[in-house]
């Protein structure tokens, strides 16, 4: 679709920069400052205009893109707009809300588009904050912060002077102002406010409008804002254009309300009582471009519904802008008009587990986090305590936790799951394993139950053999954790008269069909077995009724089992990889230093990500809070054919632990 672009500075160029990865060409330029117009016209091969009506009645082009200076921008959408074509605003849409209102109807009447910037909420770590909300972590939100530091623009920009004009809150403020409006809907009232005209006494240009502004907003959907939008606070001010938002049960984060791009701190979450805990993205997410926004609303026009919605929420930022300087200059109070703003619906969980119909059907099988949390408290031959580890990575972003009675510590998980500020339980999934002592029919249902009750949970997401064979049962293993170490032994691995383990009766056939009786009572919504070879994994599906929709093995790359992975890939059978990180040596080798090279990844996050980029979902261990949240970050990587093969090569038939 053609746009004539009007105005042709800094800004310009970076909208016209993207326009090759979109369906949008440049069909002409205008700029009241011709030479301007002209260089960005002859990089676009397009003709150019100093004149607004000559160039509207010049170019046919469906969508003109408003990139004027801030005070310009109403006049130019009200002339765009009366020649009929659908328009897309630089921030803000109008000087008022006033002039903003009069653009919108004007919009409808003609069924034209109209959108604003900032897109921000579209923005990957916004997305990602956005997400933290949506799973109801903090709570309800009751308090934030939100800073808007522009910085001394007489220092950063080539052409201050329309800053300068408008103020802080019109440029920087919007940032945040529009974040919080998609996702809290319209501000009622902007409680107080003040301003400052600090400035440095030997810089000759200064803002004529104050260079300092603090208001308190109040949103109709509860929560409370202080809004700091400031020209005197420079760029190198800590909280920059940060966003803290404190609700009853936890604390979010946002580095960079305005931010296209994403980094893996941008997010942080803390839950009462705990530090922030960085909330690392999980899929690959690309930044925005600023010409994103002009496709999406040429798209909504193609579709025939040209859309106004950023317009109408960039008015209502407008009239809350406008409320500010209001309850500034003469006290608050301030009603604001919502134009009749809402909340956007706050993005799905991209991790969110799912299970559908309560067994594996597809080839796909059932959906599941990239990557999972191993829960076991043994390491290096010890017992550790988990408590602190599962609680990070919770907040971190865990949304698959890997437990086993054997493991000892379900009440630990059950405490961590119903605490203020842990995630809903239908975005976790969790995985239970049933101990090869609890293999006949009556055992097994009290080792469900028994889990259940203490993990706090009326079924699991999936309920899987720990081993394929059985062994003979000494007694219930609840709360192994508490018992004393040669107790858990003698529990956990029975032993008759000559010291060799006691095994029992129970075939692999009569284990899974005991283990069918679970899901049917629905303690269980899926069922998997670990520690399976592909013969037993045929017994299973050729003996059994529900099918397997997890197989849980031992993955890495000295053990890569590349046939039984595709087996159960082609059977919908999704693989949990557990000790992925713990053979020893494999993290010294050097091919996984090499590649990690080019991602910044460290050798632990190569191999999580060479099992994401085999749909193999790992389920790394870890109580160093760093390697918690590099581990789950690890997983918006993908490894090329190539690299995948390389650490396959690293494959040891001998490898034994
Ligand atoms: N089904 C089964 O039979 C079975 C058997 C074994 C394990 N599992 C499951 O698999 C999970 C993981 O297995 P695992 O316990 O053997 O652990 P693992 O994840 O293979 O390895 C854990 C070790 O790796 C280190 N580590 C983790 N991230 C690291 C990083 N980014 N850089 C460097 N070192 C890192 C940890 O040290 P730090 O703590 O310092 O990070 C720890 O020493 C278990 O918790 C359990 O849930 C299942």
């Amino acid at each position: 679709m053609d746009c004539l672009f009007v105005g042709a500075g800094a800004i310009a160029s970076e909208y016209a920069s993207g326009l090759e990865s979109t369906s949008l060409s440049l069909a002409g330029v205008c700029d009241i400052d011709g030479e301007r117009a002209k260089n960005l016209a002859a990089e676009n091969d397009s003709p150019w205009f100093t004149d607004l009506e000559t160039a509207l009645s010049t170019v046919d082009a469906p969508i003109v893109v408003n990139l004027t200076t801030h005070a310009a921008h109403a006049e130019v959408t009200r002339t765009a707009l009366a020649a009929d074509r659908h328009v897309y605003s630089q921030k803000p849409l109008a000087l008022d809300g006033e002039t903003a209102g009069q653009l919108l109807s004007m919009a409808r009447e003609r069924n034209l588009a109209l959108g604003v910037a900032p897109e921000n909420p579209q923005g990957p770590s916004q997305r990602r904050a956005a997400r933290v909300l949506a799973d109801g972590r903090p709570g309800p939100v009751q308090l934030g912060y939100a800073h808007a530091h522009v910085g001394r623009v007489t220092d950063w920009h080539d052409r201050p002077d329309s800053f300068l004009e408008i103020g802080p809150l019109y440029d920087g403020g919007v940032y945040p102002l529009t974040l919080l409006v998609s996702w809290f809907g319209p501000v009622e009232t902007v409680r107080v406010a003040d301003t400052l005209d600090s400035w440095p006494e030997r810089e000759q240009r200064r803002p004529s409008a104050p260079s300092h502004i603090e208001a308190m907003l109040a949103f109709e959907s509860g929560p409370t804002v202080r809004l700091t939008a400031s020209f005197y606070a420079p760029h190198r001010s800590r909280e920059f254009y940060g966003l803290e938002l404190h609700g009853d049960d936890g604390s979010l984060y946002l580095d960079g309300t305005g931010a296209m791009e994403t980094a893996v701190d941008h997010v942080q979450f803390g839950r009462v009582g705990r530090e922030y805990t960085t909330v690392p993205p999980q899929s690959p997410s690309s930044s925005i471009e600023y010409i994103d926004a002009v496709q999406r609303l040429a798209d909504t026009v193609a579709a025939g519904a040209p859309s106004r919605e950023s317009a109408r929420r960039g008015a209502h930022v407008v009239a809350v802008c406008n409320a500010i300087e209001d309850a500034a200059a003469n006290g608050g109070p301030v009603t604001v008009r919502d134009f009749g703003v809402a909340r956007d619906p706050l993005p799905d969980q991209d991790v969110r587990p799912s299970v559908r119909d309560g067994q594996a059907t597809d080839r796909d099988g059932i959906d599941l986090p990239p990557i999972g949390f191993g829960c076991s408290r043994y390491r290096d031959g010890e017992y550790v305590e988990r408590r602190d580890s599962i609680a990070t990575a919770m907040d971190a972003g865990y949304r698959l936790l890997d437990s086993a009675e054997l493991y000892g510590n379900e009440h630990r998980i059950g405490e961590l799951l119903s605490a203020p500020g842990a995630p809903d339980r239908e975005a976790v999934f969790v995985l239970g394993k049933v101990w090869r002592t609890n293999h006949r029919r009556e055992h097994m249902f009290e080792a469900a139950t028994g889990s259940l009750a203490e993990l706090g949970i009326d079924a699991f997401d999936c309920y899987a053999l720990h081993w394929p064979e059985a062994w003979a049962h000494r007694g219930p293993l609840t709360r192994l954790a508490e018992l004393p170490v040669e107790r858990q032994e003698a529990l956990t691995f029975p032993e008759n008269d000559d010291g060799d383990i006691e095994t029992d009766d129970i075939s692999l056939e009569t284990a899974w069909k005991n283990l069918e009786a679970i899901h049917d009572r629905g303690l269980s919504r899926t069922l998997g077995a670990s520690n399976v070879t592909q013969p037993q994994l045929e017994t299973i599906l050729e003996t059994g009724t529900v099918r397997p929709a997890i197989v849980q093995i031992e993955r890495h790359p000295y053990q890569p089992r590349n046939d039984l992975v595709s087996f159960c890939h082609e059977r919908g059978i999704r693989v949990v990889a557990h000790s992925p990180l713990s053979a020893p040596g494999l993290l010294d080798e050097p091919v996984l230093a090499e590649i990690g090279e080019q991602y910044d990844l460290s050798p632990a996050g190569v191999v999580i990500a060479w099992n994401v980029s085999r749909n193999v979902v790992a389920i790394p261990s870890s109580t160093t809070p760093a390697h918690i949240v590099s581990n789950l970050a690890a997983g918006t990587h993908r490894l090329s054919p190539d690299e995948i093969d390389r650490i396959d090569s690293l494959r040891d038939p001998g490898f034994e632990r």
